[in-house]
């Protein structure tokens, strides 16, 4: 028997496999638990897993490549960059527009304008790079940076925008590059959580200077961890990979042929301090880090991506199942809003506990969890709130009340393409029930 052969082999072998694993016992109400998010796979991630694994080429190589050719690509994207998080992502997005080698680089104590509701890791790349976030409210429902307050953020040191679509609904971006272009800023989409939401036509994450995605097993498609940043920008292109690549400068793909580098040159540069000739790979022209995924993950990734068109498909039903069923207790309830223009793939169905209603968010969410229905708190909540944000240094600009109302009254629930028919009966059942025992009156 040949390699190849007995790699066929093994590889039908895995689809069995996967087929028997993933036979489920079935969906027993109140004992199963009903998660807000998973992985939704099925035996083509895992032969492609095994098959990678086989190849053992293990760091980044021609899956790398393929999977980012491809999500550039369906992004409508002309770089892209894979990495071992979306928080990476986000590091090596903000840590690009602050290179030295950008001719108007982000500089420490530029200010950044941003949502105190917040997953942490969209604001530490701003901390941790020396620029000082300035904090606005988000907008009721939303849940979205108002972008009707961006004027009032404005100082001379403002550079940049760094804003998150929350939970997959896409942000008023028109309205936010607008004020960007006016004022000559900078724009981070961290799109994160709305893979293949839309906004005004375009699919989020192509609006910004440069955008980032996460592909965490909660995420709209996984390799497990991982994460990507796209551009427009060559320069900034090239920032972002010297970033993730230790801070070199050499800009080679992986399996480069020619041994003096793409540009030809790898051992023909000077460089200021440098001996001439010195091996363009171990040049740094950033102080860099080594966020890489590796090429076992972005296998996954490759059929994952095919998926997405039907995992989208998917978000959109459950969120409306949930939406209609709970529409009648809006007088209790704030439910989710998108705006117009905005076709969100949402990550997760969030809810709002009304100050006025008979029943506290608390209640509710240990209501449903002793159900065996999952629920999240809104990520961070007023971030400021949280224990390693209390002293950074930070400009607030106004009240933010509707921040505050996430961190005392909001949670959400799942939507995600694993969860069955007889999971969202369950749910809305559920949820109903508790609304209408604890006195969530229906509206007529
Ligand atoms: C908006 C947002 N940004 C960034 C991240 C970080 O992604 P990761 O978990 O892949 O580091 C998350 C995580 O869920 C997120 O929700």
């Amino acid at each position: 028997m040949t390699a190849d052969e007995l790699k066929a082999e093994i590889l039908e072998k895995t689809a069995e496999y996967c087929e028997l694993q993933k036979k489920t016992e079935g969906f027993r109400p109140g004992e199963t638990r009903v998660h807000y998010a998973g992985r939704v796979y099925d035996a083509a991630e895992m032969q492609a897993l095994v098959s990678s694994a086989l190849d053992f080429w293990l760091t980044l190589g021609p899956k790398g490549e393929e999977f980012i050719r491809d999500f550039s690509g369906c992004m409508g994207m002309k770089h892209g960059l894979a990495v071992n998080s979306g928080s990476s992502a986000n590091l090596v997005a903000v840590g690009a527009l602050c290179s030295r080698s950008l001719e108007d680089p982000l500089r420490p104590g530029d200010e950044v304008i941003t949502s105190a509701l917040a997953f942490p890791t969209t604001l530490n790349p701003v901390l941790q790079n020396g620029l000082v976030p300035v904090f606005l409210d988000v907008e009721e429902g939303t849940y979205n940076l108002d972008a009707s307050l961006l004027e009032s953020a404005l100082s001379e040191k403002t550079r940049a925008i760094v804003l998150a679509h929350t939970l997959g609904n896409p942000a008023q971006m028109d309205v936010v590059t607008d004020f960007a272009d006016r004022y000559g800023l900078y724009v981070v989409e961290d799109a994160c959580d709305a893979l293949d939401s839309v906004y005004n036509s375009r699919l989020c994450g192509t609006f910004g200077d440069v955008s980032t995605f996460s592909f965490y097993a909660a995420h709209h498609i996984t390799m497990g961890e991982g994460g990507a940043v796209l551009t427009n920008d060559i320069g900034l292109y090239r920032q972002a990979l010297s970033l993730r690549d230790w801070g070199r400068a050499c800009y080679c793909r992986t399996g480069e042929p020619d041994p003096n580098g793409a540009c030809g040159k790898r051992f023909a540069h000077r460089y200021k301090n440098l001996p001439f000739g010195y091996d363009h790979k171990y040049v740094f022209s950033n102080i860099g880090y080594n966020l890489k995924p590796l090429d076992l993950q972005c296998a996954v990734g490759i059929e994952q991506l095919k998926k997405l068109p039907r995992f989208t498909a998917a978000r959109k039903r459950n969120f409306q199942r949930i939406y209609e069923a709970l529409l009648p207790f809006g007088d209790v309830l704030v439910l989710p809003r998108s705006l117009p223009g905005a076709e969100p793939s949402w990550f997760a169905f969030p809810i709002t506990v009304r100050d006025k209603a008979p029943f506290g968010r608390r209640d509710f969410v240990a209501f449903l969890e002793q159900r065996q229905i999952e629920t999240r708190m809104l990520f961070g909540g007023n971030i400021l709130r949280q224990p390693a944000y209390e002293e950074i240094r930070c400009r607030v600009c106004g009240p933010l009340l509707h921040t505050e109302s996430v961190l005392k009254n909001t949670f959400f629930v799942g939507v995600y393409p694993g969860l069955t028919e007889e999971m969202l009966d369950y749910m809305i059942q559920t949820m109903r029930g508790f609304l209408e025992s604890a006195g969530g009156r229906k509206q007529p």
